[in-house]
């Protein structure tokens, strides 16, 4: 078995190890260092060394045998469009949209930001931006304008990047009034704003700021690629933190090319040639390494899917693909198959498809419950492997490397530490904890090379949210033990960010758009277990005396704003009054309790509790408007 030597080594001899890794890569300057530390004391991988990450992704490949190889395939039932691109015709479209940038005076270290949906043009424009060592920062189409604008002003982008709209099952999202008005609250504006004009949506253009897509890309020559630093930022992208206001998760060039061509080898046990499908959105981290960057440095051909696991047309979209693509591995979400088998438990559409060049599925983004594992497997016939990460670590901290023989598949557990990963089980003391015992999942630090490097322009708050609480640690934020083979189970966040169908949310965000709401004394929003996406949040809250709305009315229109103001992802559908909140003597709600109480979780009552009554109240008020598994 190869995996125990390699991850001893990779722990072990850590430098020599990722030095070697690295030597996989076609670097314009070889890294003079493997691991050193910047100036604010920060681990960096590979300083010294040069590259191109779109060079790797695209002509790497075309000078070395793939010109002709399908890069990219595009299949988009919502709008009943499919496209291939070779690795030929991928660069040629790259190179030429780097022209366009590179018109509008994008160079190197400039932020673009790319709020788009899921059409060959978001990849041409990342690969695009990575050509000039632009940093992207994409944001998924299903935030509302205020998160665009938050983004916006912390990214201080020269560029947006846009398309006239999406396309939801068969609803049609608009994106640029999205735009206008995220722009219009934004503080900082960039100079120039490119929209592609999808056929079933066209979107205004401001005279003066806003470009057609296609005009510029006729008029633009082909740009080459520009070689940047192994420590310069790639990309950057938000993610919910415990605050309102999102984390800018920073990734360098240099480790994480390193990173994510080891992962599709030694994780994903694909060879280059196979095709690689992950059903996720750009807009999302297993969207930016697995749709575009891994499958396109290891050689793969990545399949790039606009639609849903059901009803576009119906539950056996991911059979279909997997049969006409010859998909080799195929990486999606717990809940993706848990709508699916609750549309087609039997899977019976699923005999009309042929699936056999599958060889594994990987599930992420949530814990795997066994019913989806064992359905997921009798239907596929395959190993269905668990893996856990973080749109931080960028890859798999825990899995199941199949490149290094499989190992035993334990259901509930998202496997063994991913070499390079020295995983502990932390008491609130720092103390290591016992096979057996749940603490907080750490990571000795420095993580391994394709972790985020630092948090955008924010050190202080990179190292508070990461490093500070578990001193030569980085804390995941989450729950979890080890058994005594090693194996990690992961039980959950152990802050309010919450899990609503694989997307990543902060309640606290949520709380403080309810809290804005006129009427609103005081209000609390957990999540509550879903069976179908897993948790989903609900708002509680209290009313400012004098109010005379009805509850009805309250609730709808505080469904709207967070709707309006964070975006439909959050999915945020239930919001119930109360006449007080749980609170500790000093004033600080339980939500802990809250969420016990509606998941029929047993739980201790602290004993700095304000009054405990308010518990009962909120058990029977809470099974009376059926909230939650306790209901
Ligand atoms: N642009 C605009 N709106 C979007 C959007 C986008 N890119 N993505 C989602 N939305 C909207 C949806 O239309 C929906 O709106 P609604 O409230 O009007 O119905 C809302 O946001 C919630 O979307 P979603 O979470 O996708 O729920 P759903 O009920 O439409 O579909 C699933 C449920 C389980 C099928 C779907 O969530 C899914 O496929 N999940 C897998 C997620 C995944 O792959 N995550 C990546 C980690 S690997
Ligand atoms: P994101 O940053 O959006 O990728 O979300 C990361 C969070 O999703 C993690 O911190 C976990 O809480 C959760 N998560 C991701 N994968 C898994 C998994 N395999 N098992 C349990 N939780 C997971």
């Amino acid at each position: 078995m190869l995996y125990p030597k390699h991850y001893q080594d990779s722990l072990t001899n850590s430098m020599d190890y990722w030095n070697a890794q690295a030597r996989a890569l076609d670097w314009f300057t070889f890294p003079a260092q493997t691991l050193s530390l910047d100036e604010e004391n920060l681990a960096r991988w590979y300083a010294g060394g040069t590259l191109n990450t779109s060079y790797l992704c695209l002509d790497y490949h075309v000078k070395n045998g793939r010109a002709d190889q399908l890069a990219l395939i595009y299949d988009s039932p919502v709008t009943d469009t499919k496209a291939t691109y070779t690795y030929r015709e991928l660069l040629a479209e790259t190179a030429r949209f780097a022209g366009v940038l590179q018109q509008q005076g994008i160079a190197k270290g400039d932020r673009v930001i790319i709020y788009m949906p899921m059409i060959p043009q978001v990849v041409f424009a990342m690969l695009a931006c990575a050509r000039l060592g632009a940093v992207h920062s994409v944001v998924f189409g299903g935030f509302a304008a205020h998160e665009l604008a938050i983004r916006i002003d912390d990214a201080k982008p020269k560029l947006i990047l846009a398309a006239s709209g999406g396309m939801e099952i068969d609803r049609i999202v608009p994106y640029k009034p999205i735009i206008d008005a995220a722009l219009a609250e934004a503080k900082h504006q960039p100079g120039a704003c490119i929209v592609y004009q999808r056929s079933f949506i066209h979107a205004d253009l401001k005279p003066g700021r806003d470009h057609d897509w296609t005009t510029l890309l006729d008029n633009a020559k082909p740009a080459t690629y520009v070689p940047v630093d192994a420590t310069d930022p790639l990309y950057i992208l938000y993610t919910s933190g415990t605050t309102g206001q999102p984390k800018g998760i920073v990734r360098d060039n240099g480790g994480h090319a390193v990173a994510l061509y080891y992962s599709m080898k030694y994780i994903y046990g694909v060879e280059p040639g196979d095709v690689y499908w992950a059903a996720s959105d750009v807009g999302w981290v297993v969207g930016h390494s697995y749709i575009v960057y891994a499958p396109l440095l290891y050689g793969c051909t990545t399949v790039l899917f606009e639609g849903k696991p059901i009803k576009t047309p119906d539950a056996g979209t991911f059979w279909r693909l997997i049969e006409a693509y010859k998909v080799k591995v195929f990486f999606t979400a717990p809940t993706a198959f848990r709508a699916i088998k609750k549309e087609d438990p039997e899977g019976v559409l699923k005999q009309q498809y042929d699936t056999s060049h599958l060889k594994y599925l990987f599930l992420a983004g949530e814990r795997t419950d066994m019913a989806t594992l064992q359905w997921c497997e009798n239907m596929l016939q395959v190993p269905v492997i668990d893996h856990w990460w973080q749109t931080e670590s960028g890859y798999p901290m825990l899995a199941n490397m199949t490149g290094l023989g499989l190992q035993k598949i334990k259901p509930g557990s998202a496997g063994l530490p991913v070499c390079g990963f020295d995983i502990q089980i932390l008491d609130p003391a720092g103390q290591l904890l016992a096979n057996g015992e749940e603490g907080a999942v750490a990571v000795k630090y420095p993580l391994p090379p394709g972790c985020l490097t630092n948090l955008w322009q924010d050190t202080p708050r990179f190292k508070a949210s990461y490093l500070e609480q578990f001193p030569g640690y980085y804390f995941s934020g989450d729950g979890g033990y080890k058994d005594d083979e090693g194996y990690v189970y992961i039980t959950g966040r152990m802050d309010d960010i919450i899990n609503v169908a694989g997307h990543r949310l902060s309640t606290a965000e949520m709380e403080e758009v309810v809290a804005a709401h006129p009427a609103v004394a005081e209000c609390a929003v957990i999540g509550v277990a879903d069976e179908l996406k897993g948790q989903t949040p609900v708002g509680f809250f209290s009313l400012k005396t004098g109010v005379t709305q009805s509850e009805a009315d309250i609730e709808q229109a505080l469904i709207q704003l967070v709707r309006n103001t964070i975006g439909p992802v959050a999915a945020f559908k239930r919001a119930v009054q109360v006449e007080r909140l749980p609170k500790t003597r000093s004033g600080k709600i339980l939500r802990k309790i809250m969420r016990a109480i509606a998941d029929d979780i047993p739980f201790n009552p602290p004993s700095t509790i304000e009054d405990i009554t308010v518990l009962d109240e909120l058990r029977i008020l809470m099974k009376e408007k059926r909230v939650g598994g306790g209901a």
